[in-house]
């Protein structure tokens, strides 16, 4: 049995847009340390690229957000892990997001972050945005591409844990037999 997934961001289109928000970001926080805040698990590819592309001064800590178990669907309900080995307080933070649906995960966090650690600056960045689908109001910062009402997988996005792996990001059909 195998999956049938059709392509919508190669490689080389994900790695050319990094390199463009790696500069937007450097243009406005110039040599500034940064902080990469990667919400986890599906940003962990996204940040390390994004990452590597910034270059120094810059740093990560990680936050991870449950709301989807293996379902397609938001369930409306977020609970945040946090695995901080400093504190946040006083610093430039970027939240580093896969895709922004709904636009509750993010609600929480925004919230959560903003009262708990009260960072200098507080900005998103995400690669993906399904703005159809939007409940929240959300904004993105830093966004590398609108995408219509799809469920996409790879790059670290998943479909039940699954896909990750995958250097690009495709819709998911279903499985072949
Ligand atoms: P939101 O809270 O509805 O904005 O959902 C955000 C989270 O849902 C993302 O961080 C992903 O983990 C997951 N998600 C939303 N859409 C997709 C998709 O198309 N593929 C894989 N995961 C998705």
């Amino acid at each position: 049995m195998s999956a049938q997934i059709d392509v919508m961001l190669s490689e080389d289109q994900i790695q050319e847009r990094i390199k463009g928000l790696a500069s937007e970001i450097r243009k406005d926080f110039g040599n500034e340390e940064i902080i990469l805040l990667c919400i986890l698990k599906g940003s962990y590819i996204f940040c390390a690229d994004l990452m590597r592309a910034l270059g120094s001064p810059c740093q990560v800590e990680f936050l991870r957000a449950e709301s989807y178990g293996d379902a397609t669907e938001t369930s409306g309900e977020v609970k945040l892990h946090y695995h901080f080995t400093k504190s946040l307080a006083g610093k430039n933070v970027i939240l580093v997001e896969d895709i922004v649906d709904t636009g509750t995960t993010l609600k929480f966090i925004m919230e959560s972050m903003k009262n708990k650690e009260q960072p200098k600056t507080l900005k998103l960045a995400s690669l993906l945005s399904k703005p159809s689908r939007r409940v929240h109001e959300t904004q993105i910062d830093y966004l590398g591409f609108e995408i219509e009402d799809k469920f996409v997988i790879g790059y670290g996005l998943d479909y039940a844990q699954n896909y990750r792996e995958l250097p690009y990001i495709g819709v998911y059909q279903g499985d072949a037999n």
